[in-house]
């Protein structure tokens, strides 16, 4: 495997997406952390930061310890480190550069660069310049406005350390792909092995390692990422899986029986367990969304806890975690402000006193997807749109009752199953409907009408860290408004969210 160490770089995920899908598995970790070496760690990464060099604090490690053992790449901040640390020069300069740059280069020997163009689009971030490379390094790529835009060194240790200015892992950088294919395959000598099915085969021994002849439960969600944990755990032990499906009246129209239903067919032992009248009861006239989402959470997990102490002999919780789940929280920038506080089942661990078993811990969404597809899972699952754990009650404005869930389940279901007819669900990464808490006048027929709002959203992203808002054609939007206005009874009026991530957020709460 590869190691990318992460400066903090905004760029750190793309990085290992990438390697990943040139099937060689990686794993980030926190620059600072030491690393826990072992024989198939084959070659280190050295990521970008939001940190000069030159800053006080910045963060600056031992690359010579790390090229004693494997081969190093350092890109952009990880460049300008190696070559500092080494004894060259990296300064502010008017030098900087964003965006386009073409590199050059004309060494065709060289192992990094193999098959790459003599000219080659790449994509540069960066306010500091190399003005000087170490000596014993040497310049192997320039760009018009700047001296080092690739260079390296292979006598100061056991193994080469290539440092690049520009940043590979975008796909603006036109080779850059093939650049880290090269380090990969020509450098580190990995092999590509890493695919879904070599994923599931080695997930499934562990899982069975690791739990034995004992007992799992699991909170199942409907969503991706807990159905394909499950069928996982399921393939290693079977029987011994017990799953939970909780009601809390906060989901899409039909879900809860058509997901049950789903999840039986795929041999789960599953419990559906319906709910929706403590969580109407417990959110009654509550309109703050943070204390929304911690009412949810907090009974979500009575209600799971209550259940599973009906069953005997349980060791172990399972979990769908992801592995943008996991990096999230490491950041040389220290903890993160709280902009919302996520609903997951987090609490449940420490509560319940289980050990966890969590499959997907090491997997980015859209493997989590191609390994769902390798186990036979059906598409309803694997391409459905993300859905937040509060639910619908996150998409009512103000105060939640039963009618209003109600009416907002109507709305929303006209308006998925139009983006799905239209042939737009798939070309959008989340859509829903939002109720508002503003009523205004209408009139339909001859009779004055005074009703509700509601807000249709659809948009586009990668990973929902950044979205922009789906530009949805016209005619489908005055589709949508006409069928939701004469099918939902007690709205009156449609709008269209045209905010992107960030400012706003995806979920109006
Ligand atoms: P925001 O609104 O923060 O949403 O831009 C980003 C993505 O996260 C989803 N979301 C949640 N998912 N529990 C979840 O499991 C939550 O509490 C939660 N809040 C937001 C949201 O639907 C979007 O996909």
């Amino acid at each position: 495997k590869i190691l990318i160490l992460d400066f903090g770089s905004q760029y750190t995920q793309l990085i290992a997406r990438s390697i990943r899908e040139l099937n060689v598995y990686c794993e980030i970790k926190p620059c600072l952390q030491p690393i826990a070496w072992d024989e198939t760690i084959k070659g280190v990464i050295l990521s970008g930061s939001p940190f000069s060099v030159n800053d006080e604090n910045a963060p600056i490690i031992d690359i010579a310890a790390i090229a004693a053992k494997v081969p190093v790449l350092g890109i952009c901040y990880g460049a300008q480190m190696m070559a500092k640390v080494f004894g060259g020069e990296v300064a502010k300069s008017n030098l900087r550069e964003y965006g386009r740059a073409f590199m050059e280069h004309n060494d065709k020997e060289e192992k990094l660069l193999y098959d790459i163009s003599a000219k080659s689009q790449v994509w540069m971030s960066h306010a500091d310049s190399i003005k000087r490379i170490p000596e014993a390094f040497e310049i192997i790529a320039t760009t018009e406005n700047i001296p080092v835009a690739a260079f390296k060194n292979t006598t100061l240790a056991a193994n080469p350390m290539f440092g690049l200015q520009f940043h590979p892992e975008v796909t603006h950088s036109l080779e850059g792909k093939l650049i880290l294919r090269n380090f990969l395959l020509h450098i580190c000598n990995c092999s590509q092995d890493w695919t879904p099915a070599a994923f599931v085969h080695e997930t499934v021994e562990r899982i069975k390692a690791q739990v034995g002849d004992k007992r799992v439960v699991m909170a199942l969600s409907g969503g991706v990422d807990s159905t394909v944990a499950a069928e996982l755990i399921h393939k290693a032990i079977g029987k011994n899986l017990f799953c939970i499906f909780v009601d809390n009246g906060l989901l899409r129209k039909d879900e809860f029986e058509t997901v049950l239903e789903s999840y039986k067919h795929m041999g789960l032992n599953v419990k559906g367990i319906n709910a929706k009248d403590l969580f109407y009861g417990k959110l009654a006239g509550v309109s703050d969304p943070e204390q929304k989402r911690k009412i949810i959470g907090g009974l979500f997990i009575d209600v799971f806890q209550q259940e599973a102490t009906h069953l005997t002999d349980i060791s172990f919780l399972g979990q769908g975690t992801i592995y943008p789940d996991v990096i999230e929280s490491v950041s040389v920038n220290g903890p993160s402000v709280t902009i919302k506080s996520h609903h997951n089942v987090g609490g449940l661990p420490e509560k319940m006193n289980m050990q966890l078993v969590e499959p997907l811990r090491f997997l980015f969404k859209d493997e989590v997807r191609r390994v769902g597809r390798e186990i036979g899972i059906s598409e309803i699952f694997l391409g459905r749109h993300p859905f937040p754990g509060p639910g619908l009650a996150i998409r009512i404005l103000g105060a939640i009752t039963p009618e209003k869930v109600h009416m907002l389940q109507e709305a929303d279901s006209v308006y998925v199953e139009g983006l799905k007819e239209a042939g737009l669900y798939d070309k959008v990464w989340q859509a829903g409907t939002i109720l508002l808490p503003v009523q205004s006048v209408g009139v339909m027929g001859d009779e004055r009408t005074y009703e509700f709002t509601v807000a249709l959203r659809a948009v586009t992203s990668v990973d929902g860290m950044t979205a922009d808002w789906a530009h949805l054609p016209y005619e489908f939007l005055a589709k949508m408004s006409n069928d939701i206005i004469n099918k939902v009874k007690g709205i009156n009026r449609v709008v269209y969210d045209i905010s992107s991530k960030p400012p706003a957020t995806i979920e109006w709460e």
